[in-house]
């Protein structure tokens, strides 16, 4: 099964001249920079060309990006060189990764579908990783995408298991304070692989203070 835990997929992917998901950041996270503060210590996750890592850089965010693609990541850089930005990155794979606990004050995850048999460990990890008070925000295709694919193509794992539920999240992050958590239908604008119609889910969570 293709669980999207593999760097060459990714790396053939980014190898692609222009930025596959675009240069802007995601809706929904420009959205959420009421929230943001110069100065909070981020953890991008699978932040591949770095878009929303570069964008969280320019709001005055200290980031640390994480990939399994080199290639994604190296383009991750050039994004940040060209905007003026410093953004510090880490090629690994977040499922053997050595989590940091209660060190981060925001954690971003914006279409970073894991397999089910890592998916829960992974969020808790990323809720672990949290300072008290601290935030996820996340966006990912739900399930209902599986009909956005067929009719638009606009993205997304194409394996039912590796598209995201309400009570799947709620469960995953138990223990934190849901701010937010909401389906909705979008039209996406990110590249060539995120374009179109388009069913997602938006978690924005507070680690107990
Ligand atoms: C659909 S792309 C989204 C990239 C970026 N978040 C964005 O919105 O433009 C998913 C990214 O997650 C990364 N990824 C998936 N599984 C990963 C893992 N186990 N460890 C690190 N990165 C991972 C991939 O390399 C890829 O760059």
């Amino acid at each position: 099964m293709f669980t999207g835990h593999n760097s060459q997929f990714w790396d053939k992917r980014y190898e692609e001249s222009d930025y596959v998901y675009g240069t802007e950041a995601n809706q929904f996270l420009t959205e959420q920079q009421h929230r943001l503060e110069s100065g909070m210590k981020t953890l991008v996750v699978g932040d591949g060309e770095g878009r929303n890592g570069v964008w969280l850089a320019s709001q005055g965010l200290e980031v640390l990006s994480i990939d399994l693609s080199p290639v994604g990541l190296k383009k991750a850089e050039a994004l940040a060189t060209q905007r003026k930005v410093k953004i510090q990155t880490q090629c690994a794979d977040l499922t053997s990764w050595n989590w940091p606990k209660a060190t981060y004050d925001l954690v971003v995850a914006i279409y970073v579908h894991f397999a089910p048999e890592v998916r829960q460990r992974m969020h808790r990890s990323m809720l672990e990783a949290l300072k008290p008070g601290g935030l996820i925000i996340l966006e990912a295709f739900n399930l209902e995408q599986l009909q956005y694919q067929i009719k638009y193509d606009s993205g997304g794992p194409k394996i039912p298991a590796m598209l995201y539920r309400p009570e799947m999240l709620q469960q995953d992050f138990a223990g934190g304070k849901i701010l937010e958590l909401t389906e909705t239908i979008t039209d996406l604008h990110e590249g060539q692989y995120h374009h179109g119609k388009a069913s997602v889910i938006r978690l924005v969570l507070q680690q107990d203070l």
